[in-house]
């Protein structure tokens, strides 16, 4: 596994821009081919701040250059060569949707599925793909088969879909919802474990866990709290949806039971993508959320049953790894995290605001929660649209309250030094 992991990424690396040739354009690709060749044996850290190669970058997205999008922990854009694939896929679809959907394009799922799963590090038979993360983890949620009184214990500042998934349980099932409630951020691994470990009794079953939770980016340290979790016999469920492609690591390495995740965030995948992974082990007793024939079957394609879905833009999803593993996961996390910290460390100067997100890579990355004081979520998001065209999200869920500020690899610099000048005039405003 590891070493096709390793094949695939250090393709990516070499080769750069020449995997998108069939789909950019030659202008386009040679400029790419350009960029990747002449920074062979460049550092992710020299990459990092090297402008001219993300500015390249940028030109492969078809983002709205009047608008700056620091909202991309909603929702990524895809670069146009998945756009051009979807678009190419759903008009051959068209052509004879029963022929060219079932016969042509999804003979391209076992391949996908293959790429996906060198891309997670897993085994392909546990991997299943989905239409997005929600589908993804309630499959998870809804198919564990829990007993009235057997305990679930989660946080707070999990995302709604999956708090309101595991509510429904309670309600229906009678289990019991064991409840964290976080200040973040944190910068203490083991105060964050022991608060999971210290909530198990012997009727704990589950740890409902969120990677990088989405509110203000805080990365939590799975892979421990997993182990943890497993020696006292209990399953853990990986809401992933914010660190697949945003951060790197194997999920055969966290190790968790059940993994779910949206592709059209950190990949880039045409919106409408994600996936779900689940312990070889473990398939046979979670039921599918859209029935199979054999709803015991070990094979992780029951959990694929989803009837007629869109095959065009499943099947660009291809695409979108493609563009990933050239750019190399530890390039974009090392870009992200510059990203983050080169706006957050100049707001934090400002008398008066505050970043409410860890700067140490350990514990975040790309997202970062801007608190100005004295005004609310909702008057800095419409002050940065209004005044600056910047768009963001105003938080406010639990004891977290800002407004969310997400770059993505397109995003340059300049842009953010415009967002640093709109927080400085937003809190004299
Ligand atoms: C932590 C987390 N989990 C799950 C989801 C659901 O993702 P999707 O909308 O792709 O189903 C999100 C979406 O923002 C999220 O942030």
């Amino acid at each position: 596994m590891k070493t096709r992991r390793q094949f695939l990424q250090k393709a990516g690396l070499l080769s750069g821009a020449s995997l998108l040739a069939p789909l950019a354009g030659k202008a386009m690709q040679e400029k790419l081919d350009y960029a990747f060749r002449s920074r062979a044996g460049q550092s992710a850290d020299a990459l990092a701040t090297d402008e001219d190669f993300w500015a390249m970058i940028q030109q492969a997205f078809t983002v709205n250059s009047n608008l700056i999008n620091l909202n991309n922990g909603g929702v990524a854009p895809a670069p146009k060569s998945v756009q051009d694939a979807v678009e190419r896929y759903a008009r051959l679809s068209n052509e004879a949707p029963s022929y060219y959907m079932w016969r042509i394009l999804d003979q391209g799922r076992e391949p996908l599925r293959k790429k996906l799963a060198a891309l997670a590090g897993v085994s392909p038979e546990e991997l299943a793909l989905h239409r997005n993360a929600s589908e993804a983890l309630e499959t998870a949620i809804f198919g564990l088969r829990l007993r009235q009184g057997d305990e679930v214990i989660l946080c707070k500042q999990d995302y709604p879909n999956m708090i309101n998934a595991w509510k429904q349980r309670e309600k229906r099932d009678g289990i019991k919802l064991v409840w964290l409630n976080f200040e973040f951020p944190m910068e203490n691994k083991e105060a964050i474990i022991n608060r999971y470990i210290g909530a198990i009794t012997p009727a704990t079953r589950v740890i409902h866990l969120t990677h990088i939770i989405n509110w203000m980016g805080q990365i939590m340290p799975a892979k421990e709290i997993v182990r943890e979790a497993h020696n006292r016999n209990v399953e853990v469920v990986l809401d992933a949806a914010h660190s697949f492609g945003h951060i790197q690591y194997d999920v055969a390495d966290i190790g968790c039971d059940y993994f779910g995740t949206s592709l059209h965030k950190w990949i880039s995948a045409p919106i409408g993508t994600g996936l779900m992974i689940v312990k070889k082990e473990k398939i046979k007793n979670l039921y599918p959320l859209f029935a199979a024939g054999d709803p015991e079957s070990e094979d992780i394609r029951k959990f694929e049953n989803l009837g007629t879905r869109p095959f065009h833009i499943e099947q660009a999803t291809g695409q979108a790894i493609q563009f990933h593993q050239m750019i190399g996961g530890e390039r974009k996390q090392k870009r992200l995290h510059y990203l983050k910290n080169y706006w957050a460390s100049k707001a934090n100067a400002i008398p008066g605001v505050r970043v409410a997100t860890s700067l140490d890579p350990a514990y975040g990355c790309a997202i970062g929660l801007l608190q100005v004081e004295g005004k609310t979520p909702a008057q800095v998001d419409s002050f940065l649209f209004e005044k600056y065209k910047i768009h963001t999200t105003g938080i406010n869920w639990e004891n977290i309250v800002g407004v969310r500020i997400t770059p993505n690899v397109y995003t340059l610099p300049a842009d953010l030094d415009v967002l640093v000048e709109g927080i400085e005039k937003c809190r004299k405003a």
